[in-house]
């Protein structure tokens, strides 16, 4: 199994061009599925998600040709995707394939939207909390799907086609607003989305469905209105700039020191995180080309954060934002409001020399003024990522296993930050 080796004590100088966002392409790529026309996606990252994701797709009878340049290659362009969706072969997403990606649920929407039934794999993905599918499952019946729950698949059906309708979700969910948009795009009648995700992720999804010829307005506010369409066409469409990756090496910088150009970053995306990057002692800076970032000297503030639904502060910055803590000067608090379990970073950041404390849904941070590299374990995605941030400021070597979880979001992760100075390879095998 690959691992990323990291010396750390170099400060980061340099450009980083920013990838597509993965949590856009992901959807993106589903909703290739509600048209027998061809979708084109370009700036479509080079992720281990996304090739899983085109195995699902072309179980269904997606066919897909992939140009630009291949993992591996530089490129900073990212890949450009066809996807073809004209004859649905299979309705079923079967456990060997769903369970490795959470996000893999979704095909569920498209599949009962444009065949009438759908039976998926209940999902895995990162292990970060329970994560139950029970809102995505209501949207669905609010459009008039019978559901059935049998040895570990859902069942959807929908004989006469969805029938618009109102949905209220109990709490914002991402994927369930992907899921509620995506079959309404095709039910017949009005959906109204109230309490929707607010993500950009979300905005850039219907913003493609709109090309593609559906009736949407409202995405990027709570309540989305969807006119359901009798039919989708094919269209072109840029995946947006990924926030997360683009937080992360923000917080990289924020922590290592330097001035880093990140290339094509979109600061709106994320000017939550950015204010408190900013409150740490960071420069931040909006500039034609992307993102600046510099931290020059002056010692990291300790700051506190809560993470929530857009605007507010990622929970996939959180894992990065502890990280840059335990280097602050004094205490910090981090309370993490979206997923019950997402502090297995904890204990691997105590490798390094880190003092955190956690108690329920709150970390209180005591910035140290060294920190100590070690042997550490990836657990999750952007855990991982936060683990990496925390070698980059260490005395000495890290070494990082089961760098698999990095390879499902950060596209190029360790050329990215050694073309900026930083001492990373990657050792296969
Ligand atoms: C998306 O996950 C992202 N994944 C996550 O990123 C991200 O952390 C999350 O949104 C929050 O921003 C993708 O976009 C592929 P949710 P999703 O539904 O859609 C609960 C990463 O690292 N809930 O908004 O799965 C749920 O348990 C990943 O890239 C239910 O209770 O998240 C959580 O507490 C990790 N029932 C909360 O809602 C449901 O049916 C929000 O989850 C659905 C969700």
């Amino acid at each position: 199994m690959d691992r990323i080796r990291i010396v750390g004590g170099a400060e980061l100088r340099g450009s980083i061009p920013i990838s597509g966002a993965k949590n856009a392409a992901l959807p993106l790529m589903t909703a290739s599925l509600l048209t027998d026309d061809t979708v084109i996606l370009d700036n479509v990252p080079r992720l281990s998600d996304v090739m899983q994701l085109l195995r699902i797709l072309g179980n269904h009878g997606v066919d897909h040709s992939i140009s630009g340049k291949r993992v591996g290659q530089e490129s900073e362009t990212g890949q450009t995707i066809q996807l073809s969706a004209r004859q649905i072969v299979d309705t079923t997403a079967p456990y060997e394939l769903v369970s490795r990606m959470r996000a893999s649920f979704w095909v569920i929407a498209p599949l009962l939207a444009r065949m009438g039934q759908a039976k998926v794999s209940l999902p895995g993905g990162c292990a970060i909390g329970t994560r139950p599918v029970d809102f995505y499952l209501m949207a669905l019946e609010r459009l008039g799907a019978k559901i059935e729950i049998e040895a570990g698949y859902v069942i959807a059906t929908a004989k006469d086609g969805l029938k618009g309708a109102e949905i209220e979700f109990p709490k914002v969910t991402v994927g369930g607003t992907h899921t509620a948009v995506m079959a309404a795009v095709l039910a017949k009648g009005t959906t109204v989305i109230r309490n929707a995700a607010q993500e950009p992720e979300i905005g850039d999804l219907c913003a493609l469905l709109v090309k593609m010829g559906a009736r949407i307005s409202g995405a990027g506010t709570s309540t989305i209105t969807i006119d359901g369409a009798s039919r989708l066409s094919g269209a072109r469409h840029t995946v947006l700039p990924d926030r997360i990756e683009t937080g992360t090496y923000a917080m990289a910088v924020a922590m290592a020191g330097g001035d880093v150009m990140l290339e094509g970053a979109r600061p709106e995306l994320l000017q939550k995180a950015f204010d408190t990057l900013t409150a740490t002692g960071a420069e931040i800076l909006a500039t034609n080309e992307g993102v600046r970032v510099r931290r020059n000297g002056s010692g990291i503030a300790a700051v506190d954060v809560t993470t929530q639904p857009f605007p507010g502060f990622p929970t996939d910055l959180q894992a990065q934002f502890m990280a840059l803590m335990t280097r602050a000067k004094g205490v910090s608090h981090i309370r993490e409001t979206i997923f019950e379990n997402r502090f297995m970073h904890v204990q691997e950041l105590a490798r390094f020399g880190a003092h955190i404390k956690l108690d329920g849904d709150l970390a209180t941070v005591e910035g140290v003024p060294t920190l100590k590299g070690a042997p550490v374990m990836a657990t999750d995605l952007r855990a991982s990522v936060g683990l990496v941030i925390a070698a980059l400021a260490a005395e000495g070597e890290t070494m990082v296993h089961r760098v698999y979880h990095l390879d499902r979001g950060f596209e190029a992760l360790e050329k990215k930050l050694s073309r900026c100075g930083a001492q990373v390879e990657r050792l296969t095998g």
